[in-house]
């Protein structure tokens, strides 16, 4: 599966979700999650994040490993999102900023 980590939170630029061939990228109110029982590994998300935040699971630093978990717990919770949208003003002061996951919403 892919994994979308730390630095979309407060970011979410929304281009991933326009490319995904079977619709798993869910949005929450600032980070989105893959289902991971839904990706097919296709590749084509992790290329069109401006903010890098999309890894694939085999390439995950271990600084991020917790975040294959949160991207399956926070699916479930959250509705798909199939058509990208205007990211938040701030979204550039935020891209590459450190600490972010506790600014995590739910
Ligand atoms: Fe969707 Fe492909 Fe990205 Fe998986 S790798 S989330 S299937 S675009
Ligand atoms: Fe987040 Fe990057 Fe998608 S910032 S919303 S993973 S394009």
């Amino acid at each position: 599966t892919y994994v979308v980590t730390e630095n979309c939170i407060k970011c979410k630029y929304t281009d991933c979700v326009e490319v995904c061939p079977v619709d798993c990228f869910h949005e929450g109110p600032n980070f989105l999650a893959i289902d991971p029982d839904e990706c097919i590994d296709c590749t084509l998300c992790e290329p069109e994040c401006p903010a890098e935040a999309i890894y694939s699971e085999d390439d995950l630093p271990e600084s991020m490993a917790h975040f294959l978990e949160l991207n399956a717990e926070l699916a479930q919770q959250w509705p798909v999102i199939t058509e990208q949208k205007d990211p938040p003003a701030d979204a550039e002061q935020w891209d590459g900023k450190s600490g972010k996951l506790e600014l995590l919403e739910r």
